[in-house]
């Protein structure tokens, strides 16, 4: 296993991305096909950086806002704008509306991807209720500031919940899958929901 970790460790490196967890959305993206020219994407826990530097370079003139409990993210382009709040916080769409301004930061968005994981206790149990409370959060943020037509796509933590939570958010997109990349370690119990077409029909 530290070899798969040293591999896309080294490779993040190499390649001046902030992190190896751009290899799964590297995954999701070329398996999905999710971002296009000209989109507007909300990165939900997106420090220290390595999904929205993917986006900004897949969206060309579009636009990426990035939230995270982090003081901030060290990512100097005009097309990102940064925004310190916790997604559990009941007022984080007003601190969205308020802190990012216009340039298309404020949504609605194209696709909103969430990478925003707890600090893990170590008992799974808890780590899959607490990852589940960010699925929640993230998407009630998805039905405020998703457009129709547009996507989500969330960490999740195994667990006996999940199930459930799926099911229940099928009526609202065309299409949901869950999917593990391969650039996942295979010992984590993460996975990511691949909500599609808001308000498209099945
Ligand atoms: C695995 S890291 C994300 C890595 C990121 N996708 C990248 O490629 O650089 C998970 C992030 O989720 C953030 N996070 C966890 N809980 C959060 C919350 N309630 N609100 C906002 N961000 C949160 C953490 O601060 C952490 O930076």
């Amino acid at each position: 296993m530290r070899e798969v970790r040293d591999h896309y460790y080294k490779k993040a490196k190499a390649e001046q991305y902030r992190a190896r967890s751009v290899y799964k959305l590297m995954e999701i993206d070329r398996k999905f096909h999710l971002l296009r020219k000209g989109f507007s994407v909300l990165d939900i826990g997106c420090s220290p950086g390595s999904w929205s530097q993917y986006v900004l370079e897949h969206v060309e003139n579009g636009h990426v806002t990035g939230i995270d409990l982090a003081h901030s993210v060290d990512i100097r382009d005009s097309r990102f704008t940064f925004i310190q709040a916790d997604i559990l916080d009941k007022n984080v769409l007003s601190h969205i509306g308020c802190e990012a301004g216009d340039r298309g930061a404020t949504g609605p968005f194209d696709l909103i991807v969430s990478d925003a994981a707890p600090k893990t206790t170590g008992n799974k149990f808890t780590d899959s209720q607490n990852s589940l409370r960010l699925v929640r959060a993230v998407f009630e943020i998805a039905k405020s500031l998703l457009r129709d037509g547009g996507s989500v796509v969330s960490k999740v933590f195994q667990g006996e919940d999940l199930q459930g939570f799926v099911d229940s958010i099928r009526k609202d997109f065309g299409r949901v899958d869950l999917f593990k990349p391969k650039s996942s370690r295979a010992e984590s119990r993460e996975l990511y929901i691949i909500a599609r077409n808001r308000g498209g029909k099945r």
